[in-house]
């Protein structure tokens, strides 16, 4: 792990990032596989497109640019890069094959421990990635309620039944099919209500991020279990970012609201590709159900359960939740602290919980719109990116420290945001931020466009 130095090279290069880039382009559709990584949500020009190595709480990107590491890989880093306990088991059980013609004795292990860990958790399934595990939730509240309709909120994966009713990204997905998905805005229990009066006695489940950026107000948590049951419909918690992150038992133990089936992925073998479905015996039991059908080659995978088997051993036995917690709120109240002496604190705001918090920006501020059709806040955002990438803190603007991030990464990434902070300050004062920009505007990003925070 590094000592927190940053080395800034006046001659920093991303060539190899723009060399890589310009090949994923002709090569890969997107030029990346997960949206979030596109070379479009970055400052092309300016950010790496590629990262080479990690350690720690450190990335090397291909150009051997050093930076702290801010957002886990979006999320299913929790102790830290090549963290000796996962690299060790992974290793060890490597070395003994990685997939059978029968299952590995390692899927009870990781199950038991998730049952001995969640609230809700008393049967598990396993699958590879998050997408999987919410939209076999949603098959399998179907199959026990006898009904259709799926009312939700939040981003659960790319799957037709999530998507169906986001128009912008819809393209693919027959038009009946969005009548089985009814979106409804967290904290806002009215808008739940509605769907269960829109469709009566056909509401299968509710699902649901536990928490967001913003805290769950009202009661919100408690109401949806409540309307639930009173519906006979099942309450599913998508805990894909929050799952063993807020809690060992997820943000369900957190809130102290136990839904009836809850999905995990990132996080739950730090890194390696592992999800998981767990709930309630009586819901879980219908994935046995003759007519009921789910299967996946890869599910078993020997390799991602070492590596869970090792991650949840750590949660077990080590502080891990505590220190994520006081170094987020180190970086999140620092950042703002940051901001209010800049004189910046009506321009830019962290906001969130310490294990998952967001910098972002103003979109009104009159004076500072360098043309009419650019937003502001996008422009802040991409030039403060430039300047922190510069500054090596690979900022995205989602914040998810992990159990390896020190005291010294939280000084670095400071001093590279007070650095960015400035340069945004003069910016403003200037009144032409695009001026100062020295790559490409970022492109919406992904919880932009799905409505989510
Ligand atoms: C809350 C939530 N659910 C589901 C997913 C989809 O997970 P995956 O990309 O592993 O399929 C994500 C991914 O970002 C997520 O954040």
């Amino acid at each position: 792990m590094s000592d927190g130095q940053q080395t800034i090279s006046s001659e920093r290069s991303v060539q190899r990032s723009r060399d890589l880039a310009e090949r994923a382009r002709r090569l890969v559709p997107g030029a990346s596989h997960t949206g979030s990584k596109s070379p479009t949500q970055f400052v092309q020009g300016v950010s790496p497109t590629h990262i080479e190595r990690a350690e720690g709480s450190r990335l090397w990107d291909v150009d051997g640019n050093e930076y702290v590491d801010c957002n886990a890989a979006l999320g299913p880093i929790l102790l830290g890069h090549n963290y000796p306990a996962v690299t060790d088991a992974v290793t060890e059980q490597l070395e003994d094959g990685t997939m059978y013609t029968m299952e590995h004795p390692l899927h009870l292990d990781v199950a038991e421990k998730i049952v001995d860990m969640v609230p809700c958790a008393e049967m598990v399934k396993f699958a590879k990635s998050g997408n999987d595990v919410t939209t076999l939730a949603a098959k399998l509240a179907r199959a026990y309620t006898g009904r259709d309709v799926v009312a939700t909120q939040g981003y659960h994966g790319w799957p037709d039944i999530w998507m169906s009713n986001n128009d912008s990204m819809s393209a693919g997905i027959p038009d009946p099919v969005s009548e089985y998905t009814a979106s409804f805005e967290y904290n806002d229990i009215e808008s739940v209500e509605q769907i269960f009066e829109d469709n009566p006695d056909d509401v299968a489940a509710i699902v649901t991020t536990p928490v967001n950026l913003e805290p769950p107000e009202d009661d919100f948590l408690e109401e949806v279990r409540e309307l639930a049951d009173r519906e006979d419909a099942l309450l599913v918690f998508d805990e894909v970012l929050t799952g063993f992150r807020f809690a060992p038992g997820g943000a369900q133990e957190y809130f102290d609201v136990t839904p009836d089936l809850t999905c995990f992925a990132k996080a739950m073998a730090n890194g390696y590709s592992i999800a998981a479905l767990a709930g309630k015996r009586e819901f879980m039991e219908v994935i046995d159900h003759n007519d009921f059908f789910y299967s996946m080659t890869y599910a078993g995978d020997a390799v991602p359960l070492a590596a869970a088997d090792a991650t949840l051993s750590v949660l077990q036995e080590e502080p891990v939740h505590e220190h994520i917690f006081d170094i987020g709120e180190q970086l999140r109240d620092g950042y703002n602290e940051l901001a209010a002496d800049l004189g910046l604190e009506d321009v830019t705001e962290a906001t969130g919980y310490p294990p998952r918090f967001s910098i972002g920006f103003a979109d009104e501020i009159a004076t500072a719109a360098p043309t009419d059709d650019t937003d502001i806040d996008r422009l802040l955002r991409s030039l403060f990116m430039q300047e922190a990438h510069k500054n090596g803190v690979l900022y995205t603007g989602s914040h998810i420290p992990t159990y390896s991030h020190s005291e010294s990464d939280v000084e670095a990434t400071l001093a590279g945001y007070r650095g960015a902070l400035e340069t945004v300050a003069e910016a403003l004062e200037n009144g032409d931020v695009g001026s100062y920009l020295e790559g490409d505007l970022v492109g919406a990003t992904l919880r932009e466009r799905t409505g989510d925070d």
